[in-house]
């Protein structure tokens, strides 16, 4: 009896941890016009609003197909909303953004009638991946829609003869003196002695990549305090970072002369934004500012020992404060703000180390090629992690502002291509 009442309590917690999950995913269609829902805001990203019939499609086929063994209830999606379906440029071709809400509900609601008999003790990882795969499809959502929004600006200012922020006028030149220098307490380091600590998780929610946890001895080092911030970033930019090869590694040097950029994506220069961090930058100018500054980036590992290991009790912690979830006390997540926030607004949400900021806010870039820790096996699909074990992709850490709560912790990892600058990404340095 008391283990069938736990039982129904923890299916009681997945079935509204999934309906909590949706109603922010749907929040960010409202008031959306059909444009935008149609609008691939960029080459290397699908249409905003085939995101939501992929979640769909993606829950359908993982728990109501391949676990309940129910047939495919909507076999005309398959082929557009299958991650290997089609090519993302011709998925612009969507149904209504009604339809697609009705693929919604109706999976959800079969999903949630297969949640009471599961065998939740089989079941849980996949609910688990499900519902963070929402979580990282709703992020990517929120990252189109700002884009959206910048390429709109864009168009307004041009029409205005203004210059843009997109393609701004390089011989236009920042006036120095007008911004005071950034305030010295944001330049710390903090010093991480010698020692071994745990990476990774094997908890019932960690994906694939984050198992297993291991063990990891890293020699004394220094990291960043504060992530990068944007007064930080613009010395670079003032003393010509992005003309001079000096800062640049030969493949960020390559990738600048075709991409031709010469600020961040999400550039602020207004002095209002200087102690936030920088966001919207690729790996390749994370690179050449640590490079600038006479600094590097961190490798994963340093990153996570910093934000996650309590050294005094000998233990990894799954948050950076401790076990407890996030609340708006400890960071900028869940587009609670909907915006960066200074990098030192968040005291409660220090690692055990003093970092700030390592959750939310701008996802962190490291030195790490996304890999397979030793003992990786796949789950659900090879497609998830596996087939970027490749050595093409950096990882980043920590969450943005736009991280769900299901994929925040300090274990959890993201990747990308490096010339990537359009994820809610910035980075902190080590040395
Ligand atoms: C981990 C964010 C790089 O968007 O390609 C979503 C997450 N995987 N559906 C991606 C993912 C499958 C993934 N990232
Ligand atoms: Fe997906």
């Amino acid at each position: 009896m008391i283990l069938k009442l736990s039982e129904s309590n923890f299916k009681h917690a997945i079935a509204r941890a999934f309906i909590q999950c949706r109603t922010k995913t749907l929040a960010l269609f409202e008031g959306i016009d059909e444009a935008t829902f149609y609008r691939q805001a960029h080459p290397d990203f699908s249409p905003v609003g085939w995101h939501l019939g992929h979640i769909a499609y993606t829950e359908s086929l993982w728990l109501l197909e391949r676990s309940a063994g129910l047939p495919c209830m909507f076999p005309q999606y398959r082929k557009l909303f299958a991650a290997d379906g089609l090519p993302k440029r011709d998925r612009v071709k969507l149904p209504k953004l009604q339809e697609i809400r009705y693929y919604l509900d109706t999976v959800r609601e079969k999903v949630l009638d297969y949640l009471e008999v599961a065998n939740l003790e089989t079941q849980e990882p996949l609910c688990h991946f499900l519902i963070q795969h929402e979580s990282q499809h709703s992020e990517i959502i929120t990252f189109l829609l700002e884009i959206c929004k910048l390429e709109d600006r864009e168009i307004g200012r041009t029409k205005g003869g203004e210059n843009s922020p997109l393609h701004p006028n390089p011989a236009v030149s920042r006036p120095e003196g007008v911004y005071t220098p950034s305030p010295h307490h944001l330049e710390e380091m903090i010093q991480i002695p010698a020692g071994e600590f745990e990476m990774g998780n094997n908890s019932a929610n960690a994906l694939d990549n984050e198992r297993p946890a291991h063990l990891v001895y890293l020699d004394t080092y220094q990291i960043d305090r504060y992530p990068v911030t944007c007064g930080q970033y613009r010395t670079f930019m003032t003393a010509g970072g992005y003309e001079n090869s000096q800062w640049w590694s030969a493949a960020g040097w390559k990738w600048l002369q075709t991409e031709k950029v010469t600020q961040p994506l999400y550039w602020h220069d207004d002095p209002v934004w200087d102690n936030h961090p920088v966001c919207g930058v690729s790996w390749y100018e994370a690179e050449a500012y640590a490079r600038f500054v006479g600094k590097r980036l961190p490798t994963e590992a340093e990153w996570e020992k910093a934000a996650s290991w309590d050294a005094k009790v000998n233990r990894r912690r799954i948050y950076p404060w401790g076990d407890e979830e996030p609340t708006s006390k400890h960071c900028n997540y869940d587009t609670n703000i909907g915006k960066t926030t200074a990098v030192d607004t968040y005291p409660s949400g220090q690692s055990a180390y003093g970092l700030y900021d390592t959750l939310g806010n701008v996802w962190e870039w490291t030195a790490t090629w996304f890999d397979r820790y030793e003992g990786f096996q796949y789950y659900p699909y090879i497609g998830y992690s596996q087939v970027y074990f490749d050595h093409q992709h950096r990882v980043l850490k920590g969450g943005s502002w736009a991280t769900r709560p299901w994929a925040l912790r300090c274990s959890f990892r993201n990747w990308y291509h490096p010339g990537v600058r359009q994820i809610l990404a910035g980075f902190r340095c080590a040395l």
